[in-house]
């Protein structure tokens, strides 16, 4: 029986990362025996090896599986006080030195973005700073909120949220960019223009290129040394020279792709793509590793 169930996790293992890029290979193994029996039992399949046979054939069951392996655990203004901290750091002079020199187009990328409470957090605090600038209307704002988990995606499209996950957000705030109805509180038109959302592995080489901030908290804990290390040069690639990178406040960026950002504030783990070309170069090349080989962090 033991055995039984090793070799299903094992082909679960090899269909996601096949199919789908996404490795649970340095989740731990109670995590994913939940998920999978809560899946089995829902699919209405019998045993294990009936649901891998479901898994090859239904992609709406792999995203099912997707989101019940991803922790998408997420709020509206998280962390008290790191949003803040990103706005008055790096929101607030970006935003007027874009204005100022005539620059068109300010480019976010709310990485792991789940149900898209983060991603449109970020949008309110952009459009509140613009209303503050007289030219701020001229700034074009794309913010990319990105996931694994199609299921997540489908709900931060959709910008519409219970009272319950609306608890977090200072009212005067709720009331300007939601509008209530039936369903819940939607994200209002001009919020929901800002953003866009799309699937999207964080491992695969990044799609984009000269963003100016890239947050992306509470996902890099959850990642093996090796995920790490990929994360972070992909992050490098993807920001213009001088890009900023937030992650979340009980992460950091370890080992020699540390190198490739400068520290701008410890606390609200935010930090500033590094000018120094050796630096980059150093730690890329010391940063050659292989994804699959995840002596991992782990979900649980
Ligand atoms: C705990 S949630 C964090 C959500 C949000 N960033 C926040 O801090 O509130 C982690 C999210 O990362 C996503 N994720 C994990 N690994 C990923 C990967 N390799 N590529 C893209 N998204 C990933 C999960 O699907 C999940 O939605």
């Amino acid at each position: 029986m033991e055995a039984d169930e090793e070799k299903s996790y094992d082909l679960i293992r090899r269909h996601l990362l096949k199919t789908r890029g996404f490795d649970i290979s340095g989740y731990s193994r109670s995590f994913l025996a939940r998920a999978v029996r809560k899946r089995v039992g829902r699919s209405g399949c019998r045993h294990a090896m009936e649901y891998i046979a479901l898994l090859r054939k239904s992609e709406d069951e792999m995203n099912e599986l997707i989101a019940a392996l991803s922790v998408n655990v997420t709020d509206f203004f998280r962390d008290t006080g790191a949003f803040e901290a990103l706005t008055e750091q790096v929101i607030r002079p970006l935003a007027s030195l874009k204005v100022d020199l005539g620059w068109s187009t300010l480019r976010i990328w709310s990485a792991g973005c789940a149900t898209g409470q983060e991603t449109y957090t970020i949008a309110i605090c952009v459009a509140e700073e613009l209303k503050k600038s007289e030219k701020g209307g001229d700034l074009v704002v794309r913010i990319q909120g990105t996931d694994l988990s199609k299921v997540a995606l489908n709900v931060a499209t959709q910008g519409v949220y219970s009272e319950a996950q609306v608890k977090a957000i200072p009212k005067d705030i709720l009331s300007e960019h939601f509008t209530k109805d039936d369903s819940g509180y939607q994200v209002s038109p001009s919020i929901r223009r800002m953003t866009r959302f799309s699937e999207g592995n964080l491992l695969d080489s990044p799609s984009q290129k000269y963003i100016d901030l890239i947050v992306c908290r509470n996902v890099v804990i959850y990642f093996s040394r090796p995920m790490h290390d990929v994360l972070v040069r992909n992050f490098h690639t993807a920001l213009r020279p001088g890009g900023v990178l937030m992650l979340g406040r009980t992460e950091t960026l370890m080992g020699s792709p540390r190198r490739l950002f400068d520290v701008v504030d410890h606390e609200n783990r935010i930090f500033r793509k590094s000018e120094s070309e050796q630096a980059a170069f150093q730690a890329s090349d010391d940063a050659r590793v292989d994804v699959s080989d995840s002596a991992s962090k782990r979900f649980t």
